[in-house]
């Protein structure tokens, strides 16, 4: 088969090389991919959210199955496209991704079928929601409605930080449109779990748990980043809770999408704050986050393949999913500077990788046989280990045997998740 996965970064790296374990896989395309994907994929160029690109690279290289990864794609209805031109897809439609896409949407389903989240109210108006920070308990959460790069959630202590943090959404457009709504809700506290799940609109099957790292230093300190680590499973999510969570999130969320006439199939992912109250969903994404699949696919011992196409024919529920008992880690190393400026086109040295060792690159271009960085987050060092204080110290040796000027890392991915460890026994 022939496969095209849409998307160039470190977590398309991850979907890229499990598919190819796959044996039936002949050719692996990625749109656009990027310099260190090219080891292991034909890179096409040109941008993910091209959807008549993505539909002519599907035509041109006999395409039999395609893997929409990123958010603005599957949002912008990409799979809705392709399937109309008989490309069968992994990732939602449009009418169902709109579950990331808008978190008024998201919050009002919750609403409707009760799904346990934090109250909220939605605001189109500004003099309202000036009015509504007035009064709301404090601290409070402003989120703008639509995409935007994961930055567009603002916590906030004080009434003068909330009244900013409107204004800047609804009327200087901090995160463009995407501000024009604004979801303000209940600060919620607790461990974070995301849980990843393929879902085919009837049955969900959730992988293995992971846990995110999304400031950019040490002890959570600094700028919100697209995420700085991961490690999987995550201990807080513990065999009770995974159950609660099927019964109470999980299954409600897909029948809820399947009675409003939106059937989600794919990776839906359940970011999760487990507080004293029990879990809650603090968000959904209608993909597979990055970087917890670069824990969570190496965890993977059944064929992503078979999986992907079980969702897509709706036959998930007959298919084997199956997740090693091992832990994972990955470190991201970025360039000094991300999130904000940061030194691009810097030569980056890879070692070689044992069997349980994986890079995934995610920003990086290659020019004459050299791979130069190109992103903030360049690229993940990842490893799998029999229990998570040995995958931690393996991913920060396979990290250190990596170089580029000027590469940073955050040197404490796991720890928190460690003391979770100690305090269970
Ligand atoms: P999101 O972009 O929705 O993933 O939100 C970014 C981060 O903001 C989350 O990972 C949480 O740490 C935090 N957050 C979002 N909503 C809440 C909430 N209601 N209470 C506390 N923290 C929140
Ligand atoms: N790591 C968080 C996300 O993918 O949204």
């Amino acid at each position: 088969m022939n496969i095209l996965v849409i998307g160039g970064g470190g977590r398309e790296h991850a979907i890229i090389q499990k598919l190819k374990e796959d044996p039936r896989v002949e050719k692996i395309f990625a749109l656009p991919g990027n310099g260190g994907i090219a080891a292991d994929a034909i890179c096409l160029g040109g941008s993910a959210v091209d959807i008549p690109a993505a539909v002519a690279a599907a035509r041109d290289n006999s395409i039999d199955f395609v893997v929409v990864a990123p958010d603005d794609p599957l949002v912008l209805g990409m799979v809705d496209a392709l399937e109309a031109e008989g490309f069968p897809c992994f990732g939602p439609r449009k009418n169902a991704a709109v579950i990331e896409g808008s978190k008024a949407f998201s919050k009002d389903l919750m609403k409707k079928y009760g799904i346990p989240t934090a109250a909220y109210e939605t605001f189109t108006d500004l003099s309202r929601a000036l009015a509504y920070v007035e009064a709301c308990p404090l601290p409070t959460v402003v989120k703008a409605d639509g995409l935007a790069l994961g930055k567009g959630v603002l916590i906030c202590e004080t009434r003068k930080e909330a009244r900013e943090a409107v204004r800047s959404m609804m009327e200087g457009r901090l995160f463009g449109d995407s501000g024009a709504t604004v979801v303000i809700e209940e600060f919620l506290t607790g461990p974070e779990v995301s849980v990843l799940s393929f879902t085919d609109g009837e049955t969900v099957v959730p992988m293995v748990s992971s846990m995110d790292h999304k400031r950019a230093l040490d002890g959570d300190q600094g700028l919100n980043t697209g995420g700085m680590g991961t490690v999987a499973p995550n201990p807080y999510y513990t065999s009770e809770i995974a159950a609660e969570c099927m019964e109470k999130i999980f299954l409600p969320t897909i029948r809820a999408m399947k009675a409003e006439g939106r059937p989600f199939k794919g990776c839906l992912y359940f970011g999760l704050m487990l507080t004293a109250e029990g879990p809650r969903v603090i968000e959904y994404n209608c993909r597979f986050g990055d970087p917890e699949t670069q824990v969570v696919l190496p965890l993977l011992e059944s064929s992503l393949l078979e999986i992907m196409l079980a969702v897509s024919k709706g036959t998930l529920a007959e298919t084997e999913v199956k997740f090693s008992q091992k832990s994972a880690c990955c470190v991201i190393l970025a360039s000094r500077g991300y999130p904000q400026k940061y030194d691009k086109d810097l030569p980056i040295t890879l070692p070689a990788t044992e069997a349980d060792e994986r890079i995934y690159i995610a920003g990086a271009t290659e020019k004459d046989g050299k791979l130069l960085t190109s992103g903030g987050r360049v690229l993940g060092a990842a490893a799998v280990a029999e229990d998570l204080p040995a995958a931690i110290g393996k991913a920060y040796a396979l990290a250190d045997r990596i170089h580029f000027d000027n590469a940073f890392c955050r040197r404490d991915i796991g720890q928190r998740a460690l003391k979770a460890l100690e305090e269970k026994k």
